[in-house]
């Protein structure tokens, strides 16, 4: 399998992904644009692609929402904009010359994309050249499953993969940010924050290749070298298809699983309770409230069992931002368990004496 995707991939010098991470105004373009001129004292071919040119401004105008189905939208719907960027880093791998005019019916915007290839192209055969390529992708990524995407693809194509986060307190984002030329509202700065999950390693182990810097007071000359050193090791240290976290997979389908569960578990406490007063407002039977609260236990300790099971049995791996173990509860018991009560409750609520 992975000697079929090297060969897919004309592009045959080392290739590296670096996710550049942060708040907005965090410096991530500063950065970025450090590296390329240390990148170019290489020879290396590098390229910045930067999200926020590339994905079109309504892909997430309704970041800001909170509850109900405009997140989801805007959480779909910007995460294709988010596997477009990604899709035309792959083609242009397999198809240097064709892929810069961006063939396909792309959600990114083609002219950006454009700009952000020129550099890679240079007049000699991409294919026979051994300069190592590099793509800098510059957005603010604060989910972990944001950047597993870009994992995803450089394990896929077996390319090297780093991170850099790029710390920056809140009040120096905010002070920086009003002399940008796309200055960010203060509410999606602040949402951002609030969000934000770092590249832990700990945790993660396909986060390993992470470094973080405090760039509160810019971006230093150590800072780019650090990074460099960073790409340097992934370039000569490309994935492979091979390196299968299954252990962290299982890890977090398990811990999503218990969330879920957990979540389900008070909603139908919640209902059990609910129905109980009903059943005491209507005067029942201590001896029939009794049972209905039995029935009502083991129809709970059923659906959650059942639940699990389907959660773990469904949920492949599951990203943070796709699942919402309390929206996942919720629709669980509204679609299954209370049916099951009301059943039960109908059965001992108003079906006289
Ligand atoms: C596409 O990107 C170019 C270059 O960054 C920009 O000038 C143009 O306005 C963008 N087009 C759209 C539709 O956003
Ligand atoms: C960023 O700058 C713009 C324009 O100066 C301002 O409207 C906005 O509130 C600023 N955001 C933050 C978080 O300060």
């Amino acid at each position: 399998m992975s000697v079929a995707a090297v060969d897919q991939r004309v592009v045959r010098a080392p290739v590296s992904l670096c996710v550049l991470c942060g708040l907005p105004a965090a410096g991530k373009s500063t950065l970025a644009h450090r590296v390329l001129g240390a990148a170019a004292e290489f020879g290396w071919r590098a390229a910045v692609v930067p999200y926020d040119d590339l994905i079109p401004e309504q892909a997430f105008h309704t970041q800001i929402v909170e509850h109900g189905v405009e997140v989801e939208d805007m959480h779909s719907n910007w995460k294709s904009h988010r596997q477009a960027v990604l899709h035309s880093i792959e083609q242009f791998l397999q198809r240097p010359e064709v892929a810069t005019k961006l063939q396909i019916s792309s959600l990114i915007n083609s002219t950006a994309w454009q700009q952000c290839t020129q550099a890679m192209l240079r007049p000699e055969d991409l294919k026979c050249d051994g300069t190592p390529l590099l793509f800098l992708l510059d957005d603010n990524f604060f989910y972990p499953s944001m950047r597993y995407e870009v994992y995803q693809l450089a394990r896929k194509c077996c390319l090297g993969f780093c991170q850099v986060y790029l710390h920056c307190d809140l009040e120096s984002c905010i002070s920086r940010n009003s002399s940008r030329s796309k200055p960010v509202p203060t509410e999606v700065i602040l949402e951002m924050e609030k969000r934000l999950e770092p590249p832990n390693p700990q945790k993660n182990s396909w986060e390993m290749q992470s470094i973080s810097l405090d760039t509160a007071d810019g971006v230093s000359k150590c800072d780019v070298q650090k990074v460099m050193e960073l790409i340097f090791s992934a370039l000569k240290n490309p994935l492979s298809q091979l390196e299968d976290n299954t252990e962290q997979k299982e890890a977090d389908r398990l811990k999503c699983a218990t969330s879920v569960v957990h979540q389900a578990d008070r909603a139908c406490r919640r209902l059990i309770s609910e129905t109980m007063k009903a059943a005491r407002d209507n005067q029942a039977p201590s001896d029939r409230m009794r049972l209905m609260a039995a029935q009502l236990n083991e129809a709970k300790a059923t659906f959650l069992h059942n639940l699990r099971q389907r959660f773990l049995q469904e949920a492949p791996f599951f990203q943070e931002e796709d699942i919402d173990a309390e929206q996942v509860a919720k629709r669980a018991v509204r679609s299954i368990f209370d049916d099951q009560r009301k059943d039960i409750a109908s059965r001992f609520i108003n079906n006289g004496e």
